[in-house]
């Protein structure tokens, strides 16, 4: 089966409500007539409601950046999958490198965050990546395979393929220093093997697994042209218009 490639801007903490709807409705405009590739906006909680508004009757996918595991319950300042599906997102980023070294989420959250997403029919991006350190001791390999296999931990065959992976090596996020094309590629391909390993193959070839970190218009192209890569997930780039309109078209 082939694998529809997705391009994923994440806003991250940026943008009031009127900047994103201004940006949601350039990237819907930018979408326009899109066969062959998916987009996909992840605007912060406050604006969600007032994108999805703005990009009705485009193809562009709404995504939060994080959610919570449980329909509802005291869990102050969580947003709930069944929060996030009534006011319309279909999608949820889960595991992003700045809420596991900054927020301190672990491995065992992530997989109850992604087990949430899948239970509310929210399809999850489960972000894994390796810090400087962690490349230059070797331990790349063993790293993502971790947050992979604990992260996708209890999703059985039947919903494996609706999970997308992206790999963001942490030393290439918001750095300027992109990981290069067959750098990634080693990493995209070792993703899928364990995929292969952990369900079977056929599987593993439906799922889509995206690279993010300092991904740009200079270099989207060829990280797209290698044969693992199936997206983007794009931080920086994807605040102006102009750059993530550029980088939906990659060649
Ligand atoms: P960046 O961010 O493109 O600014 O490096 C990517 C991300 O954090 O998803």
């Amino acid at each position: 089966m082939a694998r529809i490639p997705l391009i994923a801007g994440n806003w991250k903490m940026y943008l009031t409500v009127a900047e994103a709807v201004e940006l949601g409705r350039a990237v819907a405009a930018s979408s326009k007539g899109l066969k062959d590739r998916e987009v996909m906006i992840a605007p912060s909680f406050t604006a969600l409601a007032a994108v999805i508004e703005a990009v009705a009757g485009s193809p562009v996918k709404v995504a939060a950046q994080n959610v919570a595991w449980e329909k509802e319950g005291a869990y102050t300042g969580e947003i709930s999958p069944v929060m996030l599906q009534d006011v319309g997102a279909s999608m949820a980023i889960l595991g992003h490198s700045e809420r596991r070294h900054i927020f301190g989420e672990d491995n065992a959250m992530v997989n109850q965050r992604l087990l949430g997403a899948l239970k509310f029919d929210l399809t999850p991006v489960l972000c894994v990546g390796e810090t400087l350190e962690e490349r230059e001791q070797g331990a790349t390999f063993k790293v993502v395979e971790e947050q992979l296999s604990q992260g996708i931990k209890g999703v059985g065959s039947d919903r494996i393929s609706r999970v997308v992976v992206a790999y963001e090596p942490v030393w290439a996020i918001g750095t300027g220093k992109t990981a290069g094309k067959e750098q990634a590629q080693e990493v995209h391909a070792f993703i899928r093997k364990v995929l292969a390993g952990l369900y079977e193959k056929k599987l593993a070839d439906e799922i889509r697994i995206l690279y993010g970190g300092s991904v740009k218009p200079e270099n989207v192209d060829s990280l797209m042209a290698q044969p693992d890569i199936d997206g983007a997930l794009v931080g920086g780039a994807a605040l102006q218009s102009e750059s993530f309109d550029r980088i939906i078209h990659y060649l």
